[in-house]
């Protein structure tokens, strides 16, 4: 999978998964998405960079924040960028997945963006396309969520500079969550010292431990010393059976109340990906309020994004 990310000379070609990239490849994604924050805040809020470059959007499955930002990073960008509404696409007519490719791949597509319920559906197009075309994985099924990940890795650092001596826990629905799973890869990845997940058992993946992760079933001893806080959602829509009594008992025994923050660092940031369930997961006095940076994380979501897409097209003169 790693490999087809990357160039022969080991440049970003498609951002399918954090899986098998390297320090320095996540590093320069975060130091270019560095360089872009500034373009938001001008009153101007484009530079030239991709102009005369075609990205479209394809999303298979509902997004707010994803989709926006990526809308609004291509157009920042200055590229040229289309969302399809796969409700009302040929797709849903029942035109094959390869077959609306090729139709794009004659429009002279540059960037495919993909949400897709299928895990692995990124890494099929990019297998698929045509070669100078790279592929950005806004989310596949349960597998991963590489630019959430990264976005969330950029707040992190915005907050507390160096990864490794930082403690992080993870708390929620770890089973069902690709952005999670790229999270975890990212923070190993750049060295950060712990990682906690915490849920109940009916929501770890079995051998979680294995992904470098220490698991906790409690929510309160998992905080004790924490520098970041990350709240998960429930995935209801992906839950087949029974998982949980309620979400009134989940909230008691592992909702992030006042009272729990205060068993982290005192400096400790909350972060979630959103969308938030108040009540369910987070307490509304926590997701408002000081030490949470949610909606920072959704602001970084522009940069991050244009940083991938100008990274992946940067390297196309590369690409095999
Ligand atoms: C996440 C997703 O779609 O995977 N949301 C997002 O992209 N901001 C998380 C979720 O749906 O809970």
């Amino acid at each position: 999978m790693s490999n087809l990310q990357l160039t022969q000379e080991g440049h970003l070609k498609h951002f399918i998964t954090i899986e098998g990239l390297s320090k320095e490849i996540l590093t320069n994604i975060l130091d270019t998405a560095e360089s872009f924050i500034g373009i938001s805040q001008q009153q101007v809020k484009k530079v030239p960079l991709l102009r005369g470059k075609t990205i479209v959007n394809l999303f298979f499955e509902n997004s707010t924040r994803t989709r926006t930002t990526f809308e609004l990073a291509a157009s920042r960008l200055s590229a040229d960028v289309i969302s399809i509404d796969i409700q009302t696409s040929a797709t849903s007519k029942g035109e094959s997945l390869l077959d609306t490719i090729r139709n794009l791949e004659a429009m002279h597509v540059d960037i495919f963006v993909v949400r897709h319920a299928i895990s692995g559906a990124g890494h099929f197009i990019a297998q698929n396309t045509a070669p100078h075309i790279s592929v950005i994985n806004a989310g596949d099924g349960q597998h991963a969520h590489p630019t959430q990940a990264m976005l969330d890795m950029f707040t992190i650092r915005q907050h507390k500079h160096e990864f490794n001596t930082l403690k992080v826990g993870i708390i929620g629905d770890i089973l069902h969550s690709r952005v999670v799973r790229s999270q975890i890869q990212a923070l190993n990845t750049l060295g950060v010292e712990e990682i906690r997940v915490v849920a109940p058992k009916t929501l770890l993946p079995s051998h979680v431990e294995q992904l470098g992760v220490s698991v906790f079933n409690n929510i309160e001893e998992s905080l004790d010393d924490l520098d970041v806080i990350i709240m998960v959602r429930l995935q209801k829509e992906r839950m087949t059976s029974a998982l949980l009594p309620s979400e009134r008992e989940y909230f008691k025994c592992f909702g992030l109340t006042d009272e729990r923050l205060k068993l982290a660092k005192a400096d400790a940031i909350v972060m979630h990906p959103g969308p938030i369930n108040r009540g369910v997961e987070i307490a509304s006095s926590i997701a408002d309020g000081p030490q949470s940076v949610i909606l920072q994380q959704v602001s970084n979501g522009i940069a991050i994004r244009m940083a991938v897409m100008s990274l992946t097209l940067q390297n196309k003169e590369y690409a095999v």
